[in-house]
């Protein structure tokens, strides 16, 4: 029998005997079960949890939020939050945002473009009445296929992009089923070879800036200068955007936070982060997504990222975590929800560059690394604080160390 034929109990008795598990690793598979989470993919086997933190507090137009964060790395929560704090301090972060659309690609090859662009412009109404009909409850809210432009790829590739107004929704359902419609309609109109249709995830149409200016008092830090912690965040910055090693660093600590919540909110990690990553290459070459200025008295940060984001519809009517995390943030549409995401991405890089160009990164990290070091050698909750003490003194906190302190408290 195949996987998929078999039902959860019987696929997991065959994972058991494949891999050999043992009764409690079985039982992991058994208590983390959820019959809703059964329903979402194929060949469920269990629910793979990660832990969910807060975001006490960050101002983001004049309105304080508490925003949920899910992820595995130490360090992440605590940052976000250090930088919410300063922001805050600095009035907080005001945020922008373009018309919210999302993009539907047609892409035909063996095509002449002019004869396709003319198409397109000629019979922009019908192929928009088309799109609109294959969804039409979208159209009723307001959203829909809202117009068509071409791109000349070359060669004879053409792409015809559809913009769509997704309303609260990423989408991405809608997106694909109008460009399927206006595809099938395409095809007999003898443009060229249409290859495939399917939604764009470089949103550019759904961008949103994120602006903070923070009077240098409040990057204060003991033993260092605010001036001088001001400045040095500038050059740090300007490393990003000159070479792409260290943009690569920067943007993953802005995606620290910004997958977190894109995780906790039940969108579309995979698609905001491919998104990103491509926008930040725009000009042909890979830079950092946060700038830094500053000028006698005040360090200046932006954020600009395509996040096209939803409040209704994926995983977000269905997960019940994911209901209530967005009872926590209290959004009212995917342009506030944007808002806050763009924030807590700005916040996070303002609080590692801040770690980064005064005591580094380690010292902050060290704390909560050695809780994670003390677990990835098998000590027990209880155990965890001693170890922790006793890793904080020792001269080299590694796996060996912890694995040879562990031995010796229980030894005791
Ligand atoms: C670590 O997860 C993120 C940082 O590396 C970001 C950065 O270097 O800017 C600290």
């Amino acid at each position: 029998m195949k996987f998929h034929q078999m039902n959860w109990q019987q696929r997991l008795a065959a994972i058991e005997t494949t891999a050999n598990l043992e009764a409690s690793e079985k039982d992991l598979f058994i208590n983390n079960y959820s019959a809703i989470n059964e329903q979402m993919v194929e060949n469920y086997l269990t629910s793979f949890t990660l832990p969910e933190g807060i975001l006490p507090n960050i101002v983001v137009n004049n309105q304080q939020y508490q925003v949920p964060m899910v992820t595995e790395e130490p360090s992440v929560i605590a940052a976000a939050s250090n930088g919410a704090r300063m922001i805050n301090m600095g009035g907080g972060v005001k945020v922008t945002s373009t018309s919210r659309e999302m993009l539907g690609q047609v892409l035909i090859n063996e095509a002449h473009f002019t004869a396709v662009h003319e198409l397109v412009n000629q019979q922009q109404t019908t192929l928009i009445s088309i799109g609109n009909a294959a969804h039409p409850s979208m159209l009723q809210r307001g959203g829909g296929l809202k117009r068509i432009t071409t791109r000349d790829l070359g060669d004879g590739f053409v792409s015809v992009d559809l913009h769509i107004d997704t309303q609260a929704a990423m989408g991405a359902n809608v997106v694909n089923t109008i460009s399927e419609a206006v595809a099938n309609y395409l095809r007999g109109q003898n443009v060229g070879n249409i290859v495939m249709a399917i939604l764009s995830n470089l949103a550019t149409e759904s961008l949103v800036t994120a602006r903070v200016a923070l009077p240098f008092k409040v990057l204060a830090k003991a033993g260092f200068n605010a001036n001088d912690i001001a400045q040095r965040i500038v050059l740090a910055n300007q490393f990003s955007q000159r070479d792409p090693y260290r943009a690569t660093t920067e943007n993953k600590g802005v995606m620290n936070g910004i997958d977190a919540v894109v995780m906790a909110s039940g969108n579309d990690w995979r698609a905001i982060s491919a998104g990103i990553h491509a926008f930040a290459s725009r000009e042909g070459q890979y830079r950092n997504l946060v700038t830094w200025t500053h000028d006698e008295t005040t360090l200046y940060g932006e954020i600009t990222v395509p996040l096209p984001v939803g409040v209704v519809g994926g995983s977000i009517g269905i997960v019940p975590l994911v209901k209530a995390n967005h009872k926590i943030l209290q959004v009212h549409s995917a342009n506030e929800l944007a808002a806050i995401i763009a924030a807590v991405g700005l916040a996070q890089n303002l609080s590692a560059l801040r770690a980064l160009v005064t005591s580094g990164i380690q010292a902050g990290h060290m704390q909560l690394q050695l809780k994670s070091l003390a677990l990835a050698v098998g000590a027990t909750i209880d155990e965890v604080p001693t170890l922790v003490n006793k890793l904080q003194q020792a001269t080299h906190a590694d796996m060996q160390t912890a694995q040879q302190l562990l031995t010796e408290m229980r030894e005791k």
